[in-house]
Order: C-alpha cells, then sequence, then structure tokens
C-alpha cells in the first residue's frame, strides 16, 4: 500500500504522522512545493518511528510527481489554510487551481488512485477533483465529515463529561461553518439519546460550537487546524487500506441520495478498498431535511463560482 500526501504543511504533515502510526501503508511520499520542507518534515517524522513503533517509510520530495507513482490512496491538502476571520469558501480564488492542477498530475502517475480531499472549500474542491479528473464517483472523497463528527462528540462530552468514544455521533451536509448539519437528534451515548441529559439551552449550544469548531480554533491559532484533520484523514485511510466497511460521513458525490443531484456533500458512507462502496440514507426530519436542502444551495453556489475561477 502506497500513500500520497500533497502538501506539507501542518495539516499534511499531521496527516503523515497520523497514517504512519497506524501501519497501514508501506510507503508514504509527501509532496510539496517548497524546497526542503517535505525533506525535513518526512524525516523528522521519520525520526519518531522507533519511538512510536510504526514501520511507514515516509519520502519527502519537491515537485517530483514521478515519486508518486502507483499510489493507492492520495490525499490532496495543497493550498492555503485560512486566517482568523476568514472563512473557507473565501479560499477558492487561490485553492482551486492549485487542487485542479495536483488532481491532474497526480492522476498522469497514479490512474488508479483514491483521492481524499482535504483542500478548502472542501465541498466544492471534492467536486472540482470529480469534474477534472473524471474518475468514478467512489474514488473521490473529501473529507470533512469525520473531523466535523469528532469536533461535535467533543462538544457533546464536554456537556455529559462522559468519554468521548463511548458517543455515537455524525455531521452531515457541508464542511463549512454555515452549512454543516450536528445531528444531535441522532446522537447517542451507548445507545441512549444524548438529548435525555441536556437542556434546550445545551443542545443549541453544542450545535453551535460544533459548526464553528475549525473557525475556533483558527482564531486561536492564526492558522487552520491541523492535529484533528490530520487523525480524521488517517482513519479514511485506515478503512480503505483495510477495508472495514466502516461507517463515516464523507463528502462524495450525490446522484439523488438525499434530495440531491450534481454535488458534493457530507453523508455516511461504506468505505473500503474501492473507496466509498455506499451512501446510508437516514430518514431525516422536516428541520434536518430544509437545513440539507440549504446546505446544498450554498454548495452549489460556491461550485458554480468554479466556472470564474478555473481555467
Ligand atoms: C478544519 O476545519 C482544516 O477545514 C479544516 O480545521
Amino acid at each position: 500500500m502506497k500513500v500520497t500526501i500533497v502538501g506539507a504543511g501542518a495539516v499534511g504533515a499531521a496527516c503523515a504522522e497520523n497514517i504512519a502510526k497506524k501501519n497501514v501503508c508501506s510507503d508514504l511520499i509527501l509532496l510539496d512545493i517548497k524546497e526542503g520542507l517535505s525533506e525535513g518534515k518526512a524525516q523528522d517524522i521519520m525520526q519518531t518511528a522507533y519511538l512510536n513503533g510504526f514501520n511507514t517509510r515516509i519520502t519527502g520530495v519537491t515537485n517530483n510527481f514521478q515519486a508518486t507513482a502507483h499510489s493507492d490512496i492520495v490525499v490532496v491538502t495543497s493550498g492555503i489554510p485560512r486566517k482568523p476571520g476568514m472563512t473557507r469558501e473565501e479560499l477558492i480564488g487561490t485553492n482551486a487551481g492549485i487542487v485542479k492542477g495536483v488532481c491532474l498530475n497526480i492522476l498522469k502517475e497514479s490512474p488508479n488512485a483514491i483521492f481524499i480531499i482535504v483542500s478548502n472549500p472542501m465541498d466544492t474542491m471534492a467536486y472540482l477533483a470529480l469534474h477534472e479528473t473524471k474518475l468514478p464517483k467512489n474514488r473521490i472523497i473529501g473529507m470533512g465529515g469525520q473531523l466535523d463528527s469528532s469536533r461535535f462528540k467533543y462538544q457533546i462530552s464536554q456537556r455529559l463529561q462522559c468519554n468521548p468514544r463511548d458517543l455515537n455521533a455524525i455531521v452531515i451536509g457541508g464542511h463549512g461553518d454555515t452549512t454543516m448539519i450536528p445531528l444531535l437528534r441522532l446522537a447517542t451515548w451507548n445507545s441512549i439519546p444524548v438529548t435525555q441529559f441536556l437542556s434546550a439551552e445545551q443542545q443549541t449550544q453544542i450545535i453551535n460550537d460544533t459548526m464553528v469548531g475549525g473557525a475556533t480554533l483558527t482564531k486561536l491559532l492564526g492558522t487552520s487546524a491541523w492535529a484533528a484533520p490530520g487523525a480524521a484523514v488517517s482513519t479514511l485511510v485506515e478503512a480503505i487500506a483495510l477495508d472495514t466497511k466502516s461507517l463515516i460521513p464523507c463528502c462524495v458525490s450525490l446522484n439523488g441520495e438525499f434530495g440531491q443531484k450534481d454535488i458534493c456533500l457530507g453523508v455516511p458512507v461504506v468505505l473500503g478498498r474501492n473507496g466509498w462502496d455506499k451512501i446510508v440514507e437516514i430518514p431525516l426530519s422536516n428541520d434536518e431535511a430544509t437545513a440539507f436542502k440549504k446546505s446544498a444551495d450554498a454548495v452549489r453556489n460556491m461550485n458554480e463560482v468554479l466556472q470564474t475561477v478555473v481555467k
């Protein structure tokens, strides 16, 4: 199993470290355009191999796409991260061209790869990757739902004072401050609905804090978060590499599911060796269905911007 990560910034490096710790691939290529950056990050992480007990060989390369040849999975983190006060959507003008170029360069070397898109605005970048590569839709996966769901579980665990691992809770919809939909109604604490333990005010707070989870960290850190994004990507890579058939919310191309078409949006999917196998539809309440439609409308508006920014 060979994995490539494009972009050796904080998110790309966190992806590399977390994937290596999972011990699910023999080779991992970390590629960046900045001379020395990926080589340095690769060496630094490799020097933890003994300490963290992993066998993955991480190689850093500068702009050398040939080194990525025959990758099974490619994680695209390229582009600029947001700064405090920015929305993910504001990155589209810069990131769309970068993500397009990267996807096409990767495709030449690894025509059979499964793509995991992390660059923002992620839902639109996944849509762009699908259209530019023309790959089967099951091989394009946007990473957002798993990260947002982990942030959702963190928020619930803080209020319940419980172990996040005992929680089952997902976020669907877009990966944006106003487009994500934390499904609190369906969240459970080891099968007990969490809503039983939370006041209406706490419930609203959990949903709001989850939705601005990334923005809150960007404000604190001065740049986009990396630890949770990297860990979230590694769970997707693990599910694909080990063909675990895990049910994970991911951004995928919809063809009528959840009432939407011609869009990539976050929904629960079964992940395995071929990418995403199937979408699991959830009967949504009226409010949730309205929120999903609103989320799709916002992402679709953003997708339309692609025509003006991508040549
Ligand atoms: C985040 O939410 C990187 O979009 C990512 O932190």
